[in-house]
């Protein structure tokens, strides 16, 4: 599984011959696991589990590397997902006088398994039970220790197909775990356990009734498998943004119900004396960062500065120990990023760091994290990074609403009610795709492309630009609609095409506004390919071509609107034959100024 990004691995296997769990586990790189295996081998066994962990709860530590067990080392389990009530459950464990030994979600889930299975029930029917109190997105591979002749899986909202072979099963959490060995598969429905022994596997749901999973037979080699599927990283990361977004809502309230972040590091009474905010950001997270400005100036009412990284340093920033800087970074990494915040920092300001990866430096050096829970992603171009940093910006402005009191409780409830229906929201996108593609094919042949946006579209319109840029290597720009009578209309030539957010109807002066712009470059000749909201009429006759979005408030219409302008650089590079996961002279990670 080592394509999908990881921080740490480990494994565990049954001894056959004293029945002992043998276990390693290392921070780092596969490398690192393998190092240790030759120096401390494992037993030969016929049963194991494995695991390459991206870290949510906890660093990337060998402590809080997978397996995990339970605590008198009957159980081993490995787990992907967030368990969003496991700190009501630690707590009940260590009332109960249990030792955790990582920080962990996924130990708590060791513990319960191993207190089930000494209740006297099987592996299978301690997963059925410890399933059902568990709430998040989560998949688990166990086995204990007393029963070497199984494993027992169980999903919910996250993957985990079986491999069945002849004489020997697999579990994966997707086909490239197993398809050397066997390309028949089986894909487990949500809320379901899965017992395999040698011979076969079993299927049931929490509540123990028999179930069925969908067998099928795969036909991709290790590399499509990989992109279950997909011809590129990007695309696959396209498609899972429903989850990813789904994923970095999860966990975010405690019990009492008000906002959490992951690691605060900052008093209520230290972020009400917060009398301005400067976000630092590179490329797509800088265009992220743009978006937040509106959400946290009409949320909070805290003036909000947003700064390039590369740029932050050299114009002497006025920033005390008042300014909150926020800096977001999917990889948590970049240079730019990393040495701006050290220079807030000096100026005894507090850092807020919005960072896709655990443990990283820029989390690290940072006084508060939230993280973006993307799960890692591969492509250099970013995608589901840029909608997770959106989600974790609206967090934040809704954190600081409720610890200002510039929203009431019930105001910010509804925000993220609204919130929780985006996933669904980008799927009407995802649905669409042919619709982009095929717009793709049609401007295959262009050399220069506009976008156009107003207010929370003007980013997208920065982002479509860049991801043109970046992929299709495409004279690309993106503009305010406002902006281009000043100066960028003279760019407007016949057939040119321009791509338009627009804005949805009812925003004040804002839709209207964004309907003169477009009508300006068409009058010059421009050909006007248009996302506007369902229902949205006014903008018919001034689309030579529309693509609909579905209806969403204005401050978080840009985590719809970008779907269509990622498919169409994504499909538009394809057809011009490039690498799409690794475009020219782009690195993932710039760890250079
Ligand atoms: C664009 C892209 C880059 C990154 C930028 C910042 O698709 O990936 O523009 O957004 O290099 O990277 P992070 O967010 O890791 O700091």
């Amino acid at each position: 599984m080592e394509y999908r990004g990881y921080d740490s691995a480990g494994i565990a296997v049954i001894d056959p011959g004293d029945g002992a769990l043998a276990m390693r586990k290392k921070a780092g790189k596969l490398a690192n696991l393998e190092k240790e295996i030759a120096e401390v081998p494992l037993p030969d066994a016929v049963i194991g589990i494995g695991h390459t962990r991206w870290a949510t709860h906890g660093g990337p530590t060998d402590r809080n590397a997978h397996p995990h067990t339970g605590r008198n080392g009957r159980v081993a389990v490995v787990h992907n997902g967030i368990i969003e009530n496991f700190a009501t459950l630690r707590e009940q464990l260590e009332r109960a006088g249990h030792e955790l030994g990582s920080d962990t979600d996924t130990e708590v889930a060791a513990h319960l398994l191993e207190l089930e299975l000494e209740s006297g029930v099987d592996l299978t029917v301690a997963m059925q039970r410890v399933c059902s109190v568990l709430e998040g997105a989560f998949t688990f591979v166990a086995v204990d220790r007393l029963d070497p002749e199984r494993i027992v899986g169980a999903r919910r909202n996250s993957p985990l197909v079986v491999g069945i072979g002849d004489g020997e099963n697999f579990l994966g959490s997707d086909v490239a775990a197993f398809i050397e060995f066997t390309s028949d598969a089986l894909e487990l429905g949500q809320d379901q356990v899965v017992t395999i022994t040698r011979e076969g596997a079993a299927v049931t749901t929490f509540r123990g009734e028999p179930a069925e999973g969908r067998r099928y037979t795969v036909d991709w080699d290790l590399s499509a498998a990989q992109k279950d599927g997909y011809d590129w990283f990007m695309r696959k990361e396209i498609f899972e943004q429903p989850r990813a977004v789904a994923d970095s809502l999860l966990g975010r309230r405690s019990t009492s119900g008000r906002l959490v972040l992951d690691e605060m590091r900052l008093s209520d009474d230290e972020l009400r004396d917060i009398d301005k905010i400067i976000i630092i950001a590179a490329g797509t997270s800088f265009y992220a960062g743009m978006v937040a400005k509106y959400a946290i100036e009409h949320w909070c009412r805290i003036p909000v500065e947003v700064e390039l990284s590369s740029e932050f340093r050299y114009r002497d920033p006025i920033v005390d120990n008042q300014t909150l800087v926020v800096a977001i970074s999917q990889s948590g990494e970049t240079a730019d990023t990393l040495q701006a915040i050290r220079h807030a920092r000096k100026q005894r300001s507090k850092v807020l760091a919005i960072c896709n990866t655990n443990g990283s430096t820029i989390p690290r050096e940072s006084d508060a994290v939230i993280y973006m829970h993307a799960g890692p992603e591969i492509a250099v171009a970013s995608t589901k990074g840029f909608v997770t940093q959106l989600v974790a910006c609206y967090l934040l402005a809704l954190y600081l609403a409720q610890v200002k009191g510039t929203k009431y409780g019930d105001e910010i409830d509804a925000v993220l009610a609204q919130l929780s229906c985006m996933p669904e929201g980008i799927q009407t996108m995802l649905d669409r795709a042919e619709e982009v593609y095929a717009l793709a094919r049609r401007h295959r042949d262009a050399s220069t492309v506009l976008f156009l946006g107003r207010h929370a579209g003007y980013p997208v319109a920065l982002e479509g630009a860049l991801k043109l840029k970046e992929l299709a290597y495409l004279h690309a720009e993106g503009f305010a609609g406002g902006e281009l009578k000043h100066g960028p209309i003279a760019l407007v030539e016949n057939q040119l095409p321009v791509l338009c957010v627009v804005p949805p109807q009812g925003r004040d002066f804002l839709h209207e506004k964004m309907l003169s712009g477009i009508q300006e470059v068409r009058a010059r000749g421009a050909h006007t390919i248009c996302f506007a909201e369902e229902g949205d009429d006014t903008i018919v006759p001034f689309a030579d071509e529309l693509i609909r979005l579905p209806r969403v408030p204005v401050l978080l219409q840009p985590l719809v609107a970008v779907i269509p302008l990622q498919l169409f650089a994504c499909e538009l590079a394809t057809l011009l034959g490039h690498d799409v996961d690794q475009p020219r002279n782009l690195a993932k990670s710039v760890t250079v100024e």
